[in-house]
């Protein structure tokens, strides 16, 4: 079980993984690592290799509300029609993605994660009644002759109160893809880890000085087709 504070920059920066949030990680990794499969391209990601073009993503995207009520919260999802992020890249342009397929946002454990979350960031910003997540389920692939990446922007923050960059759910025929976590100056590496299925790290985005970036994958050798599949979080405190 993994549940570990680490200050940077005096701010807390959270690792953990779904065992400590009382999920039962064999079973959820199981359950929703076929859903993987069937994402779509992320049509706004597509980049030139060789004489072609080619998306390096897949990605489906759905909103969660958060409420708090007298014993208990309530999750309410909604469709992120349009997303675009408070930062001064491309990525603030309007971009439109699936939504998460029902057999992720519907399965039980999944809003257990989501609960689990809303509690972690309680622990150190309490007093909050309503969170909005948008949840991201992303795989990044990649081929012998290309890397694959998911922070093609470089070392960035995405314009919301907490992230959870990434929460590993499979790792298949790759190396790299280590979490980074950088200080205001985006040079100096401050934190890193290569999150392994079940792990995921917890920190603070617009208002503190932590940036981050996870590097490309690349394929091992003798394999042809490598991928990382993650769930990530963009959560405002409303
Ligand atoms: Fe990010």
């Amino acid at each position: 079980m993994l549940n570990e504070e680490i200050e940077i920059l005096h701010r807390k920066v959270r690792l953990f993984d779904l065992e400590s949030l009382g999920i039962n990680q064999n079973k959820v990794i199981r359950d929703l690592k076929p859903t993987f499969e069937e994402l779509p391209f992320d049509e706004h990601d597509v980049r030139v290799l060789g004489y072609s073009q080619r998306p390096f993503r897949s990605r489906a995207i759905t909103g969660f509300i958060l409420t708090k009520t007298k014993d208990s919260w309530l999750i309410k999802q909604e469709e992120v029609k349009v997303f675009s992020q408070t930062v001064e890249d491309k990525r603030a342009s309007p971009r439109r993605f699936k939504r998460i397929s029902q057999n992720v946002s519907n399965n039980p454990e999944f809003e257990k994660l989501l609960l689990g979350v809303a509690h972690l960031i309680n622990l150190q910003c309490p007093g909050f009644n309503r969170l909005k997540f948008i949840a991201h389920q992303v795989r990044i692939f990649a081929t012998p002759e290309s890397k694959g990446s998911n922070s093609p922007e470089g070392i960035h923050k995405d314009g919301y109160d907490f992230v959870v960059p990434a929460l590993v759910i499979n790792r298949q025929g790759i190396t790299g893809g280590e979490s980074q976590i950088y200080g205001p100056d985006k040079e100096k590496l401050l934190f890193s880890a290569t999150l392994q299925p079940g792990q995921a790290l917890l920190h603070e985005d617009k208002n503190g000085p932590l940036y981050h970036q996870v590097t490309p994958i690349e394929t091992t050798a003798g394999i042809d087709y490598g991928v990382r599949d993650i769930f990530g979080f963009d959560i405002k405190l409303v």
